[in-house]
Formats: C-alpha cells, sequence, structure tokens
C-alpha cells in the first residue's frame, strides 16, 4: 500500500473516515499503558499523527514501546475522527513496522530547547517544530518569489558564481584558486596568477547583478536567484558568510517604478506565505514573536514610506536619540539608525534613496546635484536593511569616469559596459537578502536559523 503523506491527510482526512491508510514517519513520543500505547509519528508535515496501538491486535507491540524518539516507522490502520480530542482524527494500528531504530542519545528528546542548543546539533535541529515552520516557509517564500516574478513575464537566470569582477566594489570577496598556497609560484616578487586554474585571479561572486545585466539588455525583466558569499569581518545577527540573494533587473525603468515592483513583490510574497503556512505562522507567533502575524498583516495592507537619505539625516540629527554612531550627511546609515527610522518613526518598511555617492557602488546613477546617486533601499522594522538597489549609469561617459574616479580597473568591467554601448536605457534592479527575509517572515532573529549550515565569520560546520 501507497503510504499518505500527512500533509495532504490533515487537508482532507474527513475523506479518509474509517479507510484504511499507511502513514510512515519518526518518531516524536511514545506513551505506554501496558495494554494500549499512542505513538506521535511524524513525517516533515507541520502536524503530528497520533497512532494509537493496542496490545491485543499488534504482536510486535513490546518493541514497538520501546523504540527511541527519532525512530522511523511505518504504521498501517484506519482512520478514527475524533471530534472531542485534541487532534481530530487518529490511525488505530492493523500493523506497525520499525523501519529505523533511534539511538538514546537523541538530542531532541523533549521539547523547548534554547535556539542557541539547537545551533550546536545542526544535522538534527531540523526535526523540530521550530525549524520545520522555519524551513517549511523558506521553500514557500522562494516559491512564491518564482511565482510572482513569472506571472511578470520576467526571465529567470542562473548567473556566474566564480567570477573576476567585484559588484559591490567593496573588496569583500573569497579568492577561488589552484594554486599551491603553501608554495605558490612567483613573477616579480607577487604571486603569478597567470598559472592559476583560470590564468587570473578569480573568487566568489558577491552578487549576480552585473552579469546578469546583459541578459536584461536582451529580455528586457530578468532575476536571478542563488547563492552569494561576502567575507565581511561581522559578526552580526544578520549578516552570513554565504547568503542566497534574489536580483531583479528591469529595462526601461526609472527609481519610482522599481520602488513599485518592491513594494508589490514583498506583499504578495507575504501574502501567499500567510494563506500557505497558516500552523507555521500561529506557532512561531506563539513560540518566537507574539506581534508576528499582527506585523505581517499590517505590512501587507500598509503604504511603504518612500524618503530621501537627506531628510532621514535630518529626521535623526533632531530626534534627541543618543546614537552609538554620529549622524552627518555622508555616513552610511548604521543599524541603530535603520532601525529609528522603521521601528520608532515610522513603524513601517521605508524607502531610503538617494544616497550619498561616495556610500554606494561605482554601477549607480549619478544624480543631477553631482552629490548623491539614484540608490534605493527598503528598511524593515526589526531587520534594517532587507534590499539594496538603484537606478543604473545608463550614461556610458559618466559610468567609465565613475569607475576611473574610483581607482577600479577599467579592463575588469569592459565586458559589462557592452550593455551601455549598444542600446543603453534607463534601468533599474534590486537585490534582495533572501535570508534576512525569512527572517522578517518568522520573526527569527538570528541569520544563523534560517539557514540549514550557517557560514558565519570563525565558524563553519560540515
Ligand atoms: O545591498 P547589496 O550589497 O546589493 C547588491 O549586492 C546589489 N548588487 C544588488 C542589486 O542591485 N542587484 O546586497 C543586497 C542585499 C542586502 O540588502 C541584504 O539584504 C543582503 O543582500 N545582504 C546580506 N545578507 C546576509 N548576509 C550578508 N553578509 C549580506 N550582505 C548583503
Ligand atoms: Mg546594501
Amino acid at each position: 500500500m501507497k503510504r499518505i503523506e500527512l500533509r495532504d491527510l490533515f487537508k482532507n482526512f474527513e475523506a479518509f473516515d474509517g479507510k484504511e491508510i499507511t502513514v510512515c514517519g519518526w518518531l516524536r513520543s511514545v506513551r505506554d499503558y501496558k495494554n494500549i500505547a499512542f505513538l506521535t509519528l511524524n513525517d516533515g508535515a507541520f502536524k503530528s499523527v497520533q497512532v494509537v496501538v493496542e496490545q491485543n491486535k499488534i504482536k510486535n507491540y513490546d518493541d514497538i514501546v520501546k523504540q527511541n524518539v527519532g525512530a522511523s516507522f511505518e504504521a498501517k490502520g484506519k482512520v478514527i475522527i475524533t471530534p472531542n480530542a485534541q487532534q481530530p482524527f487518529e490511525i488505530n494500528a492493523s500493523e506497525v513496522k520499525v523501519l529505523g531504530t533511534s539511538d538514546p542519545s537523541y538530542p531532541l528528546q523533549k521539547k523547548g530547547h534554547t535556539v542557541e542548543f539547537l545551533r550546536s546539533i545542526p544535522t538534527i535541529r531540523p526535526r523540530g517544530n521550530l525549524f520545520n515552520a522555519v524551513f517549511r516557509i523558506r521553500s514557500v517564500a522562494a516559491f512564491a518569489i518564482h511565482k510572482f516574478f513569472n506571472e511578470r513575464n520576467f526571465v529567470y537566470v542562473h548567473t556566474p558564481i566564480i567570477t573576476s569582477s567585484d559588484c559591490e566594489g567593496a573588496g569583500e570577496m573569497f579568492q577561488v584558486t589552484t594554486l599551491n598556497m603553501e608554495n605558490p609560484p612567483k613573477a616579480n616578487g607577487k604571486i603569478d596568477y597567470s598559472q592559476d586554474f583560470f590564468g587570473k585571479k578569480v573568487s566568489l561572486t558577491v552578487s549576480g547583478q552585473l552579469h546578469e545585466e546583459t541578459l536584461t539588455h536582451a529580455f528586457g525583466k530578468t532575476y536571478t536567484f542563488g547563492p552569494t558569499f561576502r567575507a565581511e569581518n561581522s559578526n552580526t545577527s544578520r549578516h552570513a558568510a554565504e547568503f542566497w540573494m534574489m536580483e531583479p533587473e528591469i529595462c526601461f525603468c526609472g527609481l519610482e517604478e522599481l520602488m513599485d515592483n518592491e513594494e508589490e513583490m514583498v506583499k504578495y510574497c507575504i501574502k501567499y506565505v500567510m494563506e500557505e503556512c497558516k500552523d507555521e505562522l500561529e506557532f512561531l507567533n506563539k513560540f518566537v514573536d507574539k506581534d508576528l502575524i499582527k506585523r505581517l498583516e499590517n505590512i501587507v495592507n500598509s503604504k511603504f514610506v518612500r524618503l530621501d537619505y537627506t531628510d532621514a539625516i535630518d529626521i535623526l540629527k533632531k530626534s534627541g536619540k543618543k546614537f552609538e554612531y554620529k549622524v552627518e550627511w555622508g555616513v552610511d546609515l548604521q543599524s541603530e539608525h535603520e532601525r529609528y527610522l522603521t521601528e520608532e518613526v515610522y513603524k513601517k518598511p521605508v524607502f531610503l534613496k538617494n544616497y550619498p555617492k561616495e556610500i554606494k557602488a561605482f554601477y549607480m546613477r549619478q544624480n543631477d546635484d553631482g552629490k548623491t546617486v539614484a540608490a534605493v533601499d527598503m528598511l524593515v522594522p526589526g531587520i534594517g536593511e532587507l534590499i539594496g538597489g538603484s537606478q543604473r549609469e545608463e550614461r556610458l561617459e559618466k559610468l567609465l569616469a565613475r569607475i576611473k574616479e574610483l581607482g577600479l580597473k577599467e579592463e575588469d568591467y569592459s565586458w559589462y559596459l557592452d550593455t551601455r554601448r549598444y542600446g543603453t536605457n534607463v534601468h533599474s534592479g534590486y537585490g534582495l537578502g533572501f535570508e534576512r527575509f525569512v527572517m522578517y517572515l518568522t520573526g527569527i532573529s538570528n541569520i544563523r536559523d534560517v539557514e540549514l549550515f550557517p557560514r558565519t565569520v570563525g565558524s563553519i560546520f560540515g
């Protein structure tokens, strides 16, 4: 008999009333009352099923009840609707097989572990309720992103991971080499990268944007969604060395339209997750963040604020708040400033735009004031920067001048400039930090708890 998955069963259990079915899953708990026992089995659905095992019906009863939490089972039996019980139905077993035993050292014997303890058991933590909820939502949110862009004619592109250009120009790249680093070949006293695998120095990408823009200039609307890497020495709850970024790029599109797309996309994905992951969100609302559902509902129904960097600096200066980092026109905002704006002043997402050019990347559109660029970050309560984006500098001479001004090597970016040489146009794009989005959707406050095996400065497992 084929097994029924619990997600499908819970959606439609009335239809199985009195029918015999087979389920598989891992043991969450066993309660043995000598002649009757209750097994709780979980197969990855958020809800677990109760299997009733009667000693006079099941010949391997003694073997079943002595199994440890974590063991895997196959259970066959009749579905009994139980309107007065905690769970809406149970399975009265006619046959139960132990598929795989579990060692008594299984670390999730009971509920209520701290996230710090769970972090120390990365191979097992996905089997508990917290990670079940978080990783289901991560998956559903990724699907919602694809659905959103697919419905709007965007082409999904896979940009390279290994690259010879630093998109953000921040020098935070992980180098990739096959040279013998104990004794590298040298020329003129320097490492001779002409002998390296690609004949030059290369790294893991910090963003797919530059490569993506070449395809955007063929299809008009594209997005890339994949892993990105940053060797930032930031040991915070919002930075990982390896994270996923989702980057849409749109031709014939200025800054205002870009913000419209960002706002629509965020609301669309939140709504989709709220529809598909009700149980998971209720659980997170109860155990992780009591305001989560209310907050998500508010966001869907609110209009995001659009604020100039210069005005934000005024607000921060006049706030009378004591910030750790001083605010002056020209500084890069710290998380404390971003959070003050979104959490205290506006209490909703804020688009902050037109930043000083000195603190932003070379490719951003230079504004007429000569001081700022058409950059826009989306800041959200609880997280700070969720999205970074901009209108792109479409004027070849201006872009070349900026590359020179910043001391970047023109030959490293020459290929990218083909987009400006042939049919240049006003275009814009952004990058969503996907882990930060999952944090936002789940109320989880540390990026280490929304990645399966987080890679952060000084820490790697597996
Ligand atoms: O603002 P960033 O650096 O923008 C870019 O890389 C652009 N090339 C994107 C584009 O326009 N196509 O990064 C985008 C987002 C940030 O807003 C943040 O959410 C996330 O990526 N991010 C990180 N997330 C986790 N850990 C890190 N170390 C991150 N660095 C950036
Ligand atoms: Mg940024």
